[in-house]
């Protein structure tokens, strides 16, 4: 199976649900900014400092930062295989990781879509919870998604790389569709 792997999609899709899933079984490393973010948050430091008021308007962080803990994540692998999880979520993040893998040479092999549609993605947030997880700041998260994440859907799909799935259903039908389609 491919294990150099990327999950697009807007948040509520699944992504995080359906990475832990798919990394526990095949073995590749979880990397989540959005995990990373709130371990920096909930341990005060200077960094989480920085991002939590953004991150509880449900914007994105400077790509300065994210790239900053991408780049030491990535490069302190051990494991055979890695799947990006909200990462990269605007074109200059996406040019940015270009040269980053080029040196470690692991490009990428596939980039998954999830795909569904706003009511549900905003039903399965209100039902979370988290910090951001309120019904205004949803829609932030969603205008923020179309605006700067979206474009990445054309930019990897030009690469011959997209893989778009249908992120309603089951939790388990979704893997089951992500695992077939990465063959
Ligand atoms: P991030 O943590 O990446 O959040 P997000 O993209 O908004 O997406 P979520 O994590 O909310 O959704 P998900 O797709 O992972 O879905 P999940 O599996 O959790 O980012 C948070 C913030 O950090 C950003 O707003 C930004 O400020 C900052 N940030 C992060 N990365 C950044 C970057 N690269 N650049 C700049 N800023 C960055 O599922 C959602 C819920 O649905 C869960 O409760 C789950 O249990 C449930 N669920 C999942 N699947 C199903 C199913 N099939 N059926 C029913 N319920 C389901
Ligand atoms: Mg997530």
């Amino acid at each position: 199976m491919k294990n150099r792997l990327l999950f697009l999609g807007p948040p509520g899709a699944g992504k995080g649900t359906q990475a832990e899933r798919l990394c526990g079984a095949h073995g590749m490393k979880h990397l989540s900014t959005g995990d990373l973010l709130r371990a920096e948050v909930a341990g005060g430091s200077e960094l989480g400092q920085e991002a939590e008021a953004v991150m509880n308007r449900g914007e994105l962080v400077s790509d300065a930062l994210v790239l900053a803990i991408v780049e030491s994540q990535m490069k302190a692998l051990t494991t055979d295989g890695w799947l990006l999880d909200g990462f990269p979520r605007t074109v200059p993040q996406a040019e940015a990781l270009e040269p980053l893998l080029q040196e470690l040479q692991q490009p990428i092999q596939a980039v998954v879509l999830l795909e569904l549609d706003d009511a549900v993605l905003i039903e399965r947030l209100l039902a979370r919870g988290r910090a951001d997880d309120n019904e205004a700041v949803i829609r932030n998260r969603l205008e923020v998604y179309r605006d700067k994440t979206a474009p990445l859907i054309s930019f990897y799909r030009d690469k011959g790389l997209l893989l778009s799935v249908p992120a309603q259903g089951t939790v388990e039908e979704i893997t089951e569709r992500i695992v077939n389609i990465l063959g």
